[in-house]
């Protein structure tokens, strides 16, 4: 059987996390008087939490110290934890279990690249570590997405080379990341977004067997 390594990013893709992303980070802004609408946080997704927040302020124009910073960043995590608290298989999105069980049974290797120092929480939370074959998250990463370097370090672990890697991700950041990095690069969500992905799906749901195994044999 040809091997390709299937590299999935973890909040928007495999669970709806990106929506407690937006309701911490929107609370946030809130406090800070700042503007922050499904377009601001459209250009967070993939975005580390520094990051995230640093692009926040520029959009407020508003500057703050080091000690600040640090508390509201807390801040936020705190208030995700709390969503992810409730967290259940149930908040596995659509056909995800299907995809990835499709290429276990086909042999294939499978990271989670995912720029976020929850994942791993998450993956427990909703009972999905084991299907992984390696897991790179944002606490093993120096360099955010849109840098290639968390699935770089996934098609490393895997033993793949980068351009038998096949990227699923819900970001802007993230598919230019998978492009950056020489791998094929799937966008889960609209053609609108990430138009310069080299396959775009709405959901797993349109994502068939038959297409897993024309990548496989690519
Ligand atoms: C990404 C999310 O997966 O992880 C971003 O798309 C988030 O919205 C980033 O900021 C970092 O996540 P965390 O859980 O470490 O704050
Ligand atoms: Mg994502």
């Amino acid at each position: 059987m040809i091997k390709k390594a299937f590299i999935f990013d973890l909040d928007g893709v495999i669970v709806d996390t990106a929506k407690y992303h937006f309701l911490a980070w929107q609370k946030l802004a809130r406090t800070l008087d700042i503007d922050f609408t499904e377009k601001e946080n459209e250009q967070l997704k993939g975005v580390s939490r520094v990051r995230s927040l640093e692009k926040i302020l520029s959009w407020g124009n508003k500057t703050i110290s080091e000690n600040k910073f640090k508390e509201l960043m807390g801040k936020k995590n705190d208030d995700y934890l709390n969503h992810i608290s409730i967290m259940n298989e149930n908040e596995i999105l659509p056909d995800v279990n299907r995809v990835l069980d499709f290429l276990i049974e086909k042999q294939q290797p499978i990271a989670l690249g995912s720029a976020s120092k929850n994942a791993r929480t998450i993956l427990e939370r909703v009972n999905l570590k084991n299907k992984f074959d390696a897991i790179v998250d944002g606490n093993d990463v120096s360099k955010a997405k849109p840098d290639p370097e968390v699935f770089l370090i996934g098609a490393e672990l895997l033993k793949i080379k980068p351009e038998y890697c096949v990227v699923f991700e819900d970001s802007v950041a993230g598919v230019e990341a998978a492009n950056v990095a020489n791998m094929i690069s799937i966008g889960i969500g609209s053609e609108e977004n990430l138009g310069h992905a080299n396959f775009v799906f709405r959901d797993f749901t349109e994502i068939s067997n038959e297409f897993l195994i024309e990548l496989i044999k690519k």
